[in-house]
């Protein structure tokens, strides 16, 4: 071959699945929105969160220090997690609830900061690109994950607004709450995930900004799937 020959191109012969991302802060119910416009659609879900909750629990039930770098994209890599029926297991255990601890959230946000973890989960996110489609949710699925998803999304909301939603939640689940502590806190996490070096929270030039502060959960679903229809 020739250095002016053209590159060879290998191209699979099936197009790719489409994906819409949806990225966005905590509590900006973008988790609600994804599930439901996936099952619109009747596409696959990926909850990236999920993935980064697995990995904190993961190191916190070893015993390994969440900035041991290594040790814990070595525990990403090998997640032995999987889904059904709604449930999320790691091995033969459901964490489902374990998962959604504030504390795991905070660990969660704090290994999602170190690049090897996030190279170590970047295969596994893409593998859930499948027929018929994908609706994944997360931070950097619009900027990184699939840069070339044919519909992005990037939902948001005031963080009064998703403290609000986050103390509701609480308070129905039984737990104590203070709204001025949630409020804070969602200020500190919204800092950090937009000020990390790798993949920070960020809309992708390309995405639909949507503010959800006063807009229900249907408007979102019917505004994310106007926004599909017109791109397909
Ligand atoms: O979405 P969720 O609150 O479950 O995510 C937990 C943490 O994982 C977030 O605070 C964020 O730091 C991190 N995350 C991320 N990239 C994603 C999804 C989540 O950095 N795609």
């Amino acid at each position: 071959m020739t250095s002016d020959s053209p590159p060879t191109v290998s191209r699979s012969p099936f197009p790719a699945s489409p994906v819409i991302t949806i990225d966005g802060p905590s509590a900006s119910g973008k988790g609600t929105v994804a599930e439901r416009v996936a099952r619109a659609l009747g596409f696959h879900f990926l909850d990236s969160g999920a993935l980064y909750r697995l990995t904190a629990l993961s190191a916190m039930k070893a015993g390994v220090a969440l900035d041991d770098e290594t040790s814990v994209a070595r525990l990403a890599a090998e997640l032995p997690a999987s889904f059904h029926d709604g449930a999320v297991w790691l091995v033969d255990e459901n964490v489902t609830a374990a998962i959604r601890a504030e504390a795991v959230g905070a660990g969660a946000s704090q290994v999602a900061a170190l690049p090897a973890v996030r190279d170590a989960l970047l295969g596994r996110q893409r593998a859930y690109r499948q027929p018929p489609g994908l609706v994944a949710d997360g931070r950097d699925m619009g900027t990184v994950i699939f840069p070339d998803a044919p519909a992005k999304v990037f939902l948001t909301a005031s963080a009064e607004a998703r403290a609000e939603r986050r103390y509701k939640q609480l308070i129905e689940k039984g737990n104590s709450a203070n709204l001025t502590d949630l409020v804070a806190d969602m200020q500190a996490r919204d800092a950090r995930d937009t000020s990390r070096a790798v993949a920070p929270l960020r809309p992708a030039p390309d995405a639909l900004l949507l503010d959800t502060t006063h807009m229900d959960i249907d408007s979102a679903v019917q505004a994310v799937l106007a926004h599909y229809r017109s791109r397909s």
